[in-house]
């Protein structure tokens, strides 16, 4: 099977009250952990690549390690560009292989955004790729953006199906609370994130999937064991999973997910070398960090996202 796009995945979530996992990749280890574990449990899966990743690891390289996880799983995977910037980005990884892109012009003014998007849009289709949307600002850190709580804003539900017909994307990324990085809430505060929207969002656009960005639970015991063994993280709060699998219950098709997977790997890595100090093959000590990415994703399919045997 090629890669596929997610339309026929969102298609299914929708109806099955699921969502599909999208996990950000950077390098092989991640790519080996997450598709692993979705054949393990036959579930679909979307692969995400940031600026960021391209510029690490480069994009043909990334190309290539997710056509041989679709090779060596046969599951339906796509691969998808993860908040795209400008039209330049989204062209070069339609271009080059990718079956979806997200174009976020959510910090742009509301007709520039329209303008952005419907221009990618136009590109994508006429390629076969779909697209993700953004509307609305979430806090936290990606790529070299850093929205402070104050200038994040959540989606407003007058303002969505005139963004969707108007654009046509395929999918839309919007903020209810959820934000990028591990440190998403202040301590104290009590996690929340605003149902009413996603609600009201879904009422005006009935069967259209919604996407949720910044869905990391911060899985205590990694920050645990990141700590035990050297680390100095403060403490950090995410996304509680109940209020995770309830969005993927409702319109909700696709949860992102990086954070959980980078505090995974790390804090196995630290783990090993605390207790194997003298190791020094890189395959010792990534060994078991891909095993802990495999068991962070079938905790997600499992407890979260809803989607195993839904290949
Ligand atoms: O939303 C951002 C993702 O976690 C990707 O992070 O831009 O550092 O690769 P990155
Ligand atoms: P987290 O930082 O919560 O993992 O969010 C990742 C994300 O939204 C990637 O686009
Ligand atoms: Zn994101």
């Amino acid at each position: 099977m090629p890669l596929v796009t997610t339309t026929e995945m969102f298609k299914k979530a929708y109806e099955g009250g699921y969502a599909i996992g999208a996990f950000n990749v950077n390098n092989m280890e991640i790519v080996q952990g997450i598709t692993a574990a979705c054949k393990e449990l036959n579930a679909p899966v979307i692969l995400q690549v940031s600026s960021g990743a391209r510029k690490y690891a480069h994009h043909g390289y990334l190309v290539k390690l997710v056509e041989a996880a679709v090779e060596e799983t046969g599951l339906p995977i796509a691969l998808h560009l993860d908040h795209g910037p400008d039209f330049e980005t989204c062209k070069s990884c339609i271009d080059g292989g990718f079956t979806s892109v997200m174009i976020d012009g959510s910090a742009h003014p509301y007709e520039e955004n329209v303008a952005l998007t419907k221009k990618v849009v136009e590109y994508a289709h006429a390629h076969g790729v779909v697209v993700e949307g953004e509307l609305g600002q979430l806090a936290g850190v990606e790529d070299e953006v850093n929205v402070s709580a104050e200038d994040a804003h959540y989606t407003d539900p007058e303002q969505v199906y005139d963004f969707v017909t108007r654009t046509g994307v395929d999918s839309l990324a919007i903020a209810i609370g959820t934000s990028h990085g591990a440190y998403k809430f202040k301590p104290g505060q009590k996690p929340q994130l605003r149902f009413d929207i996603l609600e009201e969002v879904s009422k005006k656009l009935p069967g259209f999937p919604i996407v949720l960005h910044g869905a990391s639970s911060v899985m205590p015991e990694y920050v645990k064991m990141i700590n035990d063994f050297g680390g100095e993280m403060p403490d950090a709060i995410g996304i509680p999973e109940d209020m995770l699998r309830k969005a993927a219950s409702m319109a909700v098709c696709k949860i992102n997910v990086d954070s959980d997977i980078r505090l995974a790997m790390t804090a196995s890595i630290r783990k090993h070398f605390a207790e194997n100090p003298s190791h020094f093959d890189p395959r010792q000590y990534l060994t078991p960090a891909r095993d802990a990415i495999k068991a962070v994703v079938e905790h997600k399919i499992n407890s979260v996202l809803g989607c195993a045997d839904k290949a």
